[in-house]
């Protein structure tokens, strides 16, 4: 059975944070949203799910409708028992679809392999705002930007040499950090034969005077995307554009801010580390905590705030007039 939001949005995708650890510290990082919340977001780090209790709550998911898994973090490879995640996942039935975001880092040959080989991985996104030392080292907070840059170059090689299709990279852009590396980044992810994500800054968890210094408007990016392009396409999750340019590059557009297009194409709800669904990116204060159900072994409860949550999904940016496209 496939499940609607009270929008009439069909949720297909959950993303799911196995962890708020992470190995480098980017200026931009919205943590996935994570924030603090009223119970106080220290409080939870302890109760990071185990394999089994991700399953189960995916398992759940899957019943009404959900197909693809998106795991992220912090940084998904600091999980020890990160394979066994991705293979639990990839097990339950009407689950088409795993995937994961990572910084690359530790994307060495042997886990790239067994991420897919052993445990199923289909896909992978990996963060890469600069191929640049210095503009990679500003943005991470690296200390050694050479090697760590290395790393993850390497680990992309690796991610689609195995096979993991496609291999997205992720490039927030950042006014006068790397908005001028755009055609290098083109360059690169298509000689990697990887697809170029760019992604508008968002201001989650960033403050308000690092969001006027750094926001980079990409509407210029686009025209010339466009210009160059010998084909377009509208993705159905967001409404996201991929460009196909005339070299063969594949380039696609993240613009979440005041997109109403965003929103009423959003089909995901996320799943923190710590146990809770969390309907929207945006909001920290809508959070349906599910752990102790869980913890508890009470699956109808569970399965409860599961429709819970599914019914707190509200657009965030919504058109001035109120109308629902
Ligand atoms: N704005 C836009 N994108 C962000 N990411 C992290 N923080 C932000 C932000 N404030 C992106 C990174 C990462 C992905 C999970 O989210 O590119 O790859």
């Amino acid at each position: 059975m496939q499940i609607y939001d009270t929008y009439g949005r069909p949720i297909t995708n959950l993303r799911v944070s196995v962890t708020d650890k992470c190995n480098l510290n980017c200026l931009y990082c919205h943590k996935e949203g994570a924030m603090e919340d009223a119970d106080g977001y220290k409080d939870k780090l302890k109760d990071s799910m185990t394999p089994n209790e991700i399953a189960k709550v995916v398992e759940i998911a899957s019943r009404y409708g959900i197909r693809k898994v998106k795991i992220t973090g912090g940084e998904p490879l600091l999980r020890g028992d990160i394979l066994d995640i991705v293979g639990k996942i990839k097990s339950i039935t009407g689950i088409d679809e795993v995937s994961m975001v990572t910084n690359g880092v530790l994307l060495t040959k042997e886990i790239t392999f067994k991420l897919k080989e052993f445990a199923g991985l289909d896909r992978v996104n990996i963060s890469l705002p600069s191929i640049r030392e210095k503009s990679y080292k500003f943005i991470s907070g690296t200390s050694k930007p050479g090697e760590t840059l290395r790393k993850v170059i390497r680990g992309i090689k690796y991610a689609v040499d195995v096979g993991l299709n496609p291999v997205k990279i992720n490039m927030v852009l950042l006014k006068g950090v790397n908005d001028s590396e755009v055609d290098e980044a083109i360059n690169f992810a298509r000689e990697n034969n990887a697809i170029l994500q760019l992604i508008e800054l968002q201001s989650i968890n960033v403050d308000d005077d690092f969001y006027r210094d750094y926001h980079y408007d990409m509407r210029g990016i686009e025209e010339e995307l466009k210009s160059k392009s010998v084909k377009i396409v509208l993705r159905d999750i967001h409404h996201r554009k991929q460009y196909f340019l005339d070299d063969g590059s594949i380039v696609e557009v993240v613009k979440p801010m005041h997109n109403t297009d965003f929103c009423m194409n959003c089909k995901r709800l996320r799943v923190t580390f710590s146990g809770e669904f969390k309907p929207c990116l945006m909001r920290t204060d809508n959070h349906v905590h599910f752990l102790s159900a869980l913890r508890e072994g009470n699956m109808k409860r569970v399965e409860k705030l599961f429709l819970k949550a599914i019914r707190e999904r509200k657009p965030f940016f919504q058109c001035p007039a109120g109308c629902i496209h």
